[in-house]
């Protein structure tokens, strides 16, 4: 076995790699009795034994293929000196971003000094790693972090960040490029403490008009991509434009990564069909079937293995885990998946 790191050099295995976002959370009782003992979200972050010990718990558990470092989206706005907080069962909330003039307040770079405990972080996973796991390391994408900047919360719409770009186009524009240099600078320092892979979340891209799409999606993640693969050539970017309509195929060209993560709504066989061979696919499982399991579950897994049958494909959920998920059912989607 060697994690995930095969699929990139063209070896396709009989059985897909395999591991889950959000995998170490709080579907795991190991996982909420670490949590219990940190003050708050972002210091449990920054906590490298916590962060270690975290990251490691599923793979202990489950010996998934590869381990995502334990970290947040939000630790990009907060090294931007933006405040962010998590409230307990409500989720982030940061100082809304109402005015062009707001914007002025951040820092015009990122403090790499604060995401120390991040990369110290990665070292301790990939020192404790199985040599056969592969170690991932992951940012928000710029779309998806200026929608909570902006609005100060995760929104249904984010029509905050939408009307802000319509209204403030290069006020907004800055934003995006500061948050683009951010991204590459943490993508990169996380790639020299350890991480072999990198992921892109765009969680929120999908209610985006096309021009908007190509401005704050494909541009930044182009960008970001061309950047950490100029500075580390062989680390794979995978790109997770999430609920984005229309042809995925555009969005790989143009964007230049070599995976792409696809949502539960995603048309595997059809999207699989679209891209070029050597494109790895990810996901699509649905967090719900995974709650759900018995029948429902094990049709699910069978259709995704079945239309990735000899082609590159990571198993993965469609978005995270969820909290209520049963570890009986991860065990069974495992079973059915390495057979
Ligand atoms: O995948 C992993 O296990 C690695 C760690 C990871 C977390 N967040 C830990 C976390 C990753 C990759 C993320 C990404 C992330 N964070 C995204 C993009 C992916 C997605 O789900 O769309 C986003 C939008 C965030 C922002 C964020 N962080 C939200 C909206 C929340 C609250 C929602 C919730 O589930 O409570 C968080 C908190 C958070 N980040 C938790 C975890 C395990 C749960 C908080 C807790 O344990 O108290």
């Amino acid at each position: 076995m060697d994690g995930l790191r095969g699929l990139f050099t063209g070896r396709v295995k009989t059985r897909p790699p395999v591991w889950l976002m959000r995998q170490a959370g709080r579907y795991l009782p190991e996982y909420r009795e670490v949590r219990a003992t940190a003050p708050d979200f972002l210091s449990f972050c920054y906590t490298p034994e916590l962060a270690i010990e975290v990251t490691l718990q599923p793979i202990r558990r489950f010996g998934f293929d590869a381990s995502i470092i334990f970290s947040d989206i939000l630790v990009i706005p907060d090294a931007l000196g933006q405040r962010v907080r998590f409230v307990e069962g409500e989720g982030p909330r940061l100082d809304a971003i109402e005015t062009p003039e707001a914007l002025t307040a951040l820092a015009a770079k990122l403090d790499e000094e604060k995401l120390q405990p991040v990369y110290e972080a990665l070292r301790g996973v990939r020192a404790a790693l199985p040599a056969s796991t592969s170690l991932i390391g992951f940012c928000g994408a710029p779309w998806t972090l200026a929608t909570y900047m902006i609005a100060g919360q995760g929104t249904p719409d984010q029509a905050p960040a939408r009307l802000f770009a319509y209204r403030h186009r290069e006020a907004f524009a800055k934003l995006i490029d500061t948050l683009t240099e951010s991204c590459i600078i943490h993508l990169i320092r996380q790639i020299d403490a350890g991480a072999e892979i990198v992921q892109i979340f765009d969680s929120w891209a999908g209610p985006l008009p096309l021009s908007e799409f190509d401005a704050w999606c494909v541009e930044p993640v182009a960008r970001i991509t061309r950047a950490v693969r100029a500075r580390h050539p062989h680390v794979p970017v995978i790109a997770f434009p999430r609920a984005v309509a229309g042809s995925l195929r555009g969005f790989v060209d143009r964007t230049g990564v070599q995976a792409i993560s696809l949502d539960t709504a995603a048309r595997l066989a059809e999207v699989r069909v679209g891209l070029p061979p050597q494109i790895v696919t990810q996901g699509n499982l649905d967090p719900l079937v995974l709650i759900a399991g018995g029948d429902a579950l094990d049709r699910a897994v069978d259709d995704i293995l079945a239309a990735t049958d000899g082609l590159p494909h990571i198993f993965n959920l469609g978005h995270g885990i969820l909290p209520q998920t049963p570890i009986a059912h991860v065990e069974r989607m495992l079973e059915r998946i390495r057979g």
